[in-house]
């Protein structure tokens, strides 16, 4: 993390106020003033983030057993959970301490 250089985190304790909109409006809007933007989906379980950027349909790769981000173009990288799965309507079944470890990777 400490590669870094400016971290902005959006978050709410509520669903459907607006977090990934200004998400994916922030990393847009930071990358096209030339910005080197990533942008990390941390909703596990209603990840939006991917059809909002435009990236959904592409799948994520691995690269030395660590999740790759998708590269967008420009200046931007994603992440998302709905990048990891084909299927968008697949469920996912993980506990705490796996989600924890895939948000931190
Ligand atoms: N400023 C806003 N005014 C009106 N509607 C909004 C605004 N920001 C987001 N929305 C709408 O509210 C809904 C939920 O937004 P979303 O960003 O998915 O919320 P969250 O990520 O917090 O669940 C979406 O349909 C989105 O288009
Ligand atoms: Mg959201």
């Amino acid at each position: 993390m400490d590669k870094i250089k400016h971290k902005i985190m959006v978050m709410s304790n509520k669903g459907g106020v607006g977090k990934s909109t200004v998400s994916v409006n922030l990393a847009f809007g930071l990358s096209e003033q030339g910005k080197k933007v990533g942008l990390l989906d941390a909703d596990l379980h209603g990840p939006s983030l991917a059809k909002m950027s435009g990236s959904q349909g592409n799948l994520l790769s691995a690269r030395e057993g660590r999740i790759a981000p998708l590269e967008m173009g420009g200046n931007m990288k994603i992440v998302s959970l709905a990048l990891l799965f084909g299927r968008q309507d697949e469920p996912i079944i993980w506990r705490g301490p796996l989600k924890m470890k895939a948000i931190k990777q």
